[in-house]
């Protein structure tokens, strides 16, 4: 780049974004090359790059041999076919396309007049994946309920709790804050955690209600009833229950009928954290998961996980959107504008933590129109096909087993110990996952249930097929028989 600063130049734009897109779409026909998992050690980058910025400009190409060279060592490919860890963070054309479009016109959409077309299209791409999720009419726009884009359902489940958090505070009078419960299963994203720790209900009073394995870890109703029974004559007022539809250890499934009957009986603010698996329910051979969620008041899922859009992109709907507005909102006079006057015009600054927010609606809306519905349910079916092929090898393996029925597309697993291993098989499965994801081929994440160190095999990635789940399953076997030759 030489001459003046043209930071915004069409034909420089046109220039060094085609070289750009041609290194991405490099880097994805590359992409099985590289060691799924980074094998760079901390500190590692600052050996390689200089102590300050650079004083004059550098060639586009400079850095993308830089990138090559050593931002790529550093990077854990989320994209590769050969990613089963955590939960898929999808990345797709579509997506990037809405990204590049989002970046192309840069707006801060935090009010209708910002930019009403960012305002307007999220409400209708929220509307749209309601009914793609056949949600309860109360969550569409058109009534007293509505949808949001979020970051991260950790910023979903914030949000809504604040709510819940206000109207009963409303109620009961500020001073009641310390009487007020939390309700969730012990196998609650902590995602409730560190929301519960912003909002000022103290660790004391947010009640982990363990889940049985008798269950597959899902809350059992009437341990819910019963908290609430102990609490209530207590004088403590119960008034958040979080309900988890795809558990992040092991997409355990949380009864929503039943949790929400108790829900209303108490009038609990009831939350559903459906993250991962609420994406699955656009299926509907897998819609009766969220039966029930007629019952509930907020309902999140994270397009960003397994729906194609690439990250982030967190949906939130609730019923009552008067509640976010009424503990979130501010309106200081440099904010003030006539349409906001007027309330005729959603201002999305009133649903968030933060002010600003981009025109994140425009990937979900490339994606479910480049798409369609039908594509995105087989995408789906796919995944959740492969990994049963997956657990249909560990079960015929029989060294292996299965510790919890597959449902959606996360199989939990583990090698079984020899019976005078003292630890449970602890250290011989966390030896063989370390294996593998040292090996580079393959990178999958962990758990514990029930005091076992469980593999969780997640299959999501947009590139993966039924070869890399047999080379994942041969790559576990292989190290498998080293480990067990050397017990
Ligand atoms: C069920 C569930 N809830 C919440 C989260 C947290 O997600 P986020 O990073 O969007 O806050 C996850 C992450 O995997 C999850 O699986």
């Amino acid at each position: 780049m030489e001459g003046s600063l043209k930071p915004m130049d069409a034909e420089q734009l046109r220039e060094h974004a085609h070289k750009m897109v041609d290194f991405i779409a490099d880097y994805y026909k590359s992409l099985e090359n590289f060691p799924v998992l980074s094998q760079v050690k901390p500190g590692y980058l600052s050996e390689l790059l200089p102590d300050s910025a650079p004083e004059h400009p550098e060639s586009l190409d400079s850095i993308l041999d830089d990138v090559g060279q050593k931002i790529i060592p550093g990077v854990t490919h989320w994209q590769s076919p050969n990613y089963f860890a955590y939960y898929p963070s999808n990345s797709s054309i579509a997506g990037f396309l809405g990204e590049m479009l989002s970046a192309g016109f840069n707006i801060v959409g935090f009010s209708w007049i910002t930019s009403p077309a960012a305002t307007e299209l999220e409400v209708i791409v929220l509307d749209w994946l309601a009914k793609m999720l056949k949600l309860p009419k109360e969550f569409l726009s058109s009534g007293l309920g509505g949808g949001v884009i979020q970051g991260t359902a950790s910023e979903a489940v914030l949000v809504v709790l604040l709510a819940a958090r206000d109207k009963f505070l409303r109620k009961f009078g500020k001073e009641s804050l310390s009487k007020l419960i939390v309700y969730a299963s012990d196998q609650t994203h902590s995602a409730l955690q560190k929301a519960c720790q912003i909002a000022g209900i103290c660790p004391e009073n947010f009640r982990h209600l363990k889940a049985k394995q008798s269950s597959n870890y899902a809350l059992g109703p009437e341990l819910l009833s019963e908290a609430i029974s102990v609490d209530l004559s207590a004088g403590n007022i119960p008034f958040f229950l979080c309900g988890t539809v795809g558990t992040t250890s092991s997409a355990a499934v949380d009864p929503l009928l039943e949790l929400g009957k108790i829900a209303k009986a108490h009038d609990l603010w009831f939350h559903v954290d459906a993250a991962y698996a609420g994406n699955a329910c656009i299926c509907p051979e897998y819609r009766h998961y969220i039966d029930g969620v007629e019952n509930t008041d907020s309902f999140g899922m994270n397009a960003h996980k397994w729906l194609l859009t690439n990250f982030d992109c967190s949906l939130l709907w609730v019923k009552d959107r008067s509640a976010l507005v009424k503990s979130l909102s501010t309106c200081p006079e440099f904010l003030k504008n006539k349409a906001s006057e007027e309330k005729g015009v959603v201002d999305f600054k009133d649903w968030q933590i933060p002010l600003g927010r981009r025109f994140r609606s425009l990937k979900l809306w490339m994606v479910l129109r480049l798409y369609g519905q039908e594509n995105l349910q087989k995408y789906i079916r796919n995944h959740i096909n492969l990994a049963e092929q997956f657990a249909l090898l560990v079960r015929s393996d029989v060294r292996f087993e299965v510790l919890v029925p597959r449902t959606f597309s996360l199989v939990c697993f583990r090698l079984i110990p020899p019976s005078d291993l003292a630890d449970n098989g602890y250290k011989l499965n966390y030896n063989l996952m370390d294996a593998v994801n040292t090996s580079g081929k393959i990178f999958l994440s962990h758990t514990v249930l029930s005091g076992k160190f469980v593999l969780r095999f997640a299959v999501g990635a947009p590139l993966t097929r039924e070869k890399h789940v047999r080379e994942a399953w041969r790559v576990l076997q292989e190290q498998a028989n080293i480990l067990l030759e050397n017990i």
